[in-house]
Parts: C-alpha cells; sequence; structure tokens
C-alpha cells in the first residue's frame, strides 16, 4: 500500500497539515532523496524533475479553484458564468506573461433557474424550455412528494396555489406530475432528480415537456432537494426563483501559448483542461481542479528553458459534449495539428473522495501514447508509481477530439480501484464542492505528474 492510500484525504485540517508538510519540506527534499508526499518509494530525480516538481504548489493552484469554483461557481458554456472564468484565467495568464488568445464559437441555447434562499444563499437548477421563463415568482415551497400521479394522498391537506411544488420526480410520470401541480394552481413546479444508483448523487437536469405549461418549472438536483426538506423541517421556506433563457450564445477555448526558449523541431506541447461545468454543480473537481493544475504549470514552467513551446488550453463547453475541443481541433490544418507533439488534458485531478486512489492514465484506445507513458515514466521518478493505473481505454473527456486526429492525448484523473468508472458520488452534483471534494495531496500529486512529464517532453526530444 502506498502513502498516499494511507493517508487521511479528507479536505479541511488534515489537507492542510499535510500541505504544510510538502510546504516546509518542497524545495529541500530533492537535495536528498526524501519521500514525494504521499509517495510510495523514493525518488529517483533528474535537474529538470527538480525545477518542476520542487516549485509546484497545491496551495497556489487551490486559489483558482476556490475562485473558479467558490466565487463564480457553475460555469454553463456559453453564458456570463462562463465567460467570468474565461476572463479570470486569460488575466492569470497573461500576467504570467503568455500570449494569450479567446476561440469564439457557437453553443446551444441554456434555460438555467437561480434558486435565492431566505439567507440569500443562490442554487441553481435546470428549467424547462416548455415552462415559464425570463421571469422572477417568489414563494413558499411545499412538499408534495410524487406530485399525487400514483397515490392522490400526496396532495392530501397540501395546497399548492401561488406556491412551489416540490415533487420527487419520475421520467415517465413527468408531464403528469407538472400537470397536476398546475391543475392545482401551483406558482411553479421543482422537480428533484431521482438517483439511479445508491452510489451517487442525481444531479439537475433538463425537465423537458410535451406541452407548454404557464409556470416554471425546473429540474433540482438531488442534494438540493435534500438540502430544501432539511429546511422545511425547521420551518416554512419562501424561494425567489429567477428563470432566464439564454440564447444566441458563444463559448470560448482560452488558449496560452509561450514559445520555445531554444526552439529545434517546431514543435508544441499541449496542455489542457475544461473549465465549464455542468448546471447546479460548482464543479471544484470536474473541472476547476484541471484549469487550476493548467494554470500553476504555467507558472512554474513560464521562464524554463524549452525546445518546444508551450500550449495551454482551457475548453469552453466540454460538459455539452466536448463542444470546444472539437472545434479547436477541427480548425487545425494538417501542419498545425503535426505540430502537436502531445495533449496532456486534465479532468477530475484533485477529489477527496477516499476510494479514488488511483492516478488513471486513460487514453481513448487504451494504448500507451507520448503522453500516458511520460506520465508513468513521471511517476517512477517521483515515486508515485504504485498510485498510478492503466494506460486504460476512456473517452468522455477533451483527449477525444485530438485521438480522432491522431495526435498522441490522454486523460488524467483520480478514480476507484476497480476502474476508472468508480467516480466520486458528488461527480456533477452541487455537491462537488472545494470543501467537499478537492483534496490538496492529490491535486499536488497531479501538479508533479503531468508538470514533470510535459516538460520532460517540452525540454528536449
Ligand atoms: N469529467 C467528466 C467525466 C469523465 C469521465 C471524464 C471519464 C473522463 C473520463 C466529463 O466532464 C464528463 O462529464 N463527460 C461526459 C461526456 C461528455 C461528452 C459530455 C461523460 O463522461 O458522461
Ligand atoms: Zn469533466
Amino acid at each position: 500500500m502506498s502513502g498516499l492510500k494511507r493517508r487521511d484525504l479528507i479536505g479541511g485540517a488534515a489537507a492542510l497539515a499535510a500541505l504544510a508538510m510538502v510546504g516546509a519540506t518542497a524545495p529541500s527534499a530533492f537535495a536528498t532523496p526524501r519521500m514525494r508526499p504521499g509517495a510510495g518509494s523514493a525518488p529517483a530525480l533528474g535537474l529538470a524533475d527538480r525545477a518542476v516538481a520542487a516549485s509546484v504548489d497545491a496551495r497556489r493552484a487551490l486559489t483558482h479553484i476556490q475562485h473558479l469554483a467558490g466565487r463564480i461557481g457553475p460555469r454553463i458554456g456559453g453564458t456570463e458564468s462562463e465567460h467570468r472564468a474565461a476572463d479570470y484565467a486569460a488575466a492569470r495568464f497573461e500576467e504570467l506573461g503568455y500570449q494569450v488568445t479567446r476561440q469564439p464559437f457557437p453553443v446551444a441555447d441554456k434555460y438555467l433557474a437561480d434558486l435565492v434562499l431566505p439567507d440569500g444563499e443562490r442554487w441553481q437548477a435546470s428549467a424547462s424550455p416548455q415552462g415559464s421563463f425570463d421571469t422572477e415568482v417568489e414563494a413558499a415551497v411545499v412538499d408534495v412528494r410524487g406530485g399525487g400521479v400514483q397515490d392522490g394522498a400526496d396532495y392530501a391537506g397540501r395546497d399548492v396555489t401561488g406556491q412551489f411544488a416540490l415533487i420527487d420526480h419520475r421520467t415517465a410520470d413527468r408531464d403528469a406530475q407538472v400537470r397536476g401541480a398546475v391543475e392545482r394552481g401551483a406558482a411553479g413546479v421543482l422537480l428533484v432528480a431521482a438517483s439511479s444508483s445508491a452510489d451517487r448523487k442525481a444531479p439537475a437536469f433538463l425537465p423537458t415537456l410535451t406541452e407548454p405549461v404557464g409556470v416554471p418549472v425546473l429540474g433540482l438536483g438531488q442534494a438540493h432537494g435534500e438540502w430544501l426538506r432539511r429546511r422545511l423541517v425547521a420551518g416554512p421556506v419562501r424561494l425567489r426563483v429567477i428563470v432566464t433563457a439564454h440564447t444566441g450564445l458563444t463559448s470560448y477555448n482560452v488558449l496560452a501559448e509561450r514559445p520555445a526558449s531554444i526552439p529545434s523541431d517546431d514543435q508544441v506541447v499541449m496542455v489542457s483542461a475544461h473549465y465549464d461545468s455542468v448546471p447546479g454543480s460548482p464543479g471544484a473537481n470536474d473541472d476547476a481542479s484541471g484549469s487550476a493544475l493548467c494554470l500553476e504549470l504555467a507558472r512554474v514552467l513560464r521562464r524554463l528553458p524549452t525546445q518546444k513551446a508551450l500550449r495551454f488550453a482551457l475548453w469552453g463547453s466540454e460538459e455539452q459534449g466536448l463542444i470546444g475541443s472539437r472545434y479547436y481541433v477541427n480548425q487545425l490544418d494538417d501542419h498545425a495539428a503535426e505540430r502537436i507533439a502531445a495533449c496532456f488534458q486534465n479532468d477530475m485531478v484533485a477529489t477527496s473522495h477516499p476510494p479514488a486512489d488511483l492516478y488513471w492514465l486513460l487514453s481513448v484506445d487504451g494504448a500507451d501514447n507520448l503522453a500516458t507513458a511520460t506520465v508513468a515514466e513521471a511517476a517512477a521518478r517521483l515515486g508515485y508509481t504504485a498510485d498510478v493505473a492503466g494506460p486504460e481505454a476512456r473517452g468522455g473527456s477533451d483527449h477525444v477530439p485530438f485521438h480522432e486526429r491522431g495526435i498522441a492525448a490522454a486523460n488524467f484523473s483520480w478514480r476507484g480501484e476497480a476502474g476508472p468508472h468508480l467516480l466520486e458520488p458528488v461527480y456533477h452534483t452541487p455537491e462537488d464542492t472545494v470543501a467537499g471534494n478537492i483534496s490538496n495531496t492529490r491535486l499536488q500529486v497531479s501538479l508533479e505528474l503531468v508538470g514533470s512529464a510535459v516538460y520532460e517532453v517540452a525540454r528536449a526530444r
């Protein structure tokens, strides 16, 4: 069992204590073959590893996650929330001296709702395009469980006239559930997503309907439903719901480049992540973590001597089907595609979910390529081999368009030992937060692994 597995990975005080250790020992640890934080074996580091692995700092990356997932919150492709995140990332890259471009591309309309709680807290849900939108409704919440469709008793003694009906969503009954609430005079319908598996909470969802209704209809994440019910036990809850149709949207990829300092082969190494998230989720691990990793590596790699150029890419609208990365790869001419030595995609690189204790090398075809092989080599040099698994075949992230174009690409991510399908229970939910789903130790290991591998490729070869 490796050091990482033994370590308490839950956030908060334990993680801070672990980081204090990293901080205290990082620069000097490289003078002696001291173990890396959470490593299973002693390191055998080259000079280049020392320049990168001793300098990357999860605490700095954490400030970026806090900004993206904490201050901005959900970052929905093409909306103002994603634009704010793009501005933040572009400003950080520019401060570091990178040449920054924003690449625009069109994306589909979004129907979103803000739920404002009495204490000012704001939650996000998806809204039905067949319900009313561009409107604001304030009302109390009445819990009618199954919405009376299977058992009329759900409404017994409960008057929803002019109130929000809170209903446990059943996909097959959705239209009847909404109709029943509207016929009883509800001012709005809050459908709570039902969990399809015991170990995963349900995300917010888009509740499309077969016919239009005259009130807002929202698809809430299961966690938001649970939180609402907990508050209802304590007393009445009034909500302000603001529903907005976002149309004619433009999403952006944020690209940041620095040239080779000793140009040799006209090649470029790419390091990437997606900075958008799904509706209702702050997306701290998915994928503010990867975005923050890119920003921190950009800091450390900005002035190191390289023979290849370095290009960071933060993809927009990944969550709607890899739209940003596909757009980017499609507009590359053959020469530009051939210049890319490898693309290192970082998606979900810091979860604190204890069972996700393996760092997976995920290529689309499961084969080794320059990205997976150099990270595996970095793991061996840094003493992390026992923490790393793969290569294993897995798509579902922005490495896919690169692979399809014949470019060496892989996604890197912490997952369970049984396989990369074992994601944390809060994946895509309102509980993917900095406090609940970020491990500083795992973030540090991710930074060291990808940082060392990227520098290895960029430096020579
Ligand atoms: N980070 C997630 C999930 C993921 C799973 C990435 C496995 C890499 C490997 C990603 O943002 C996501 O949600 N992907 C979607 C597909 C995408 C095309 C919308 C998924 O895997 O369901
Ligand atoms: Zn993701």
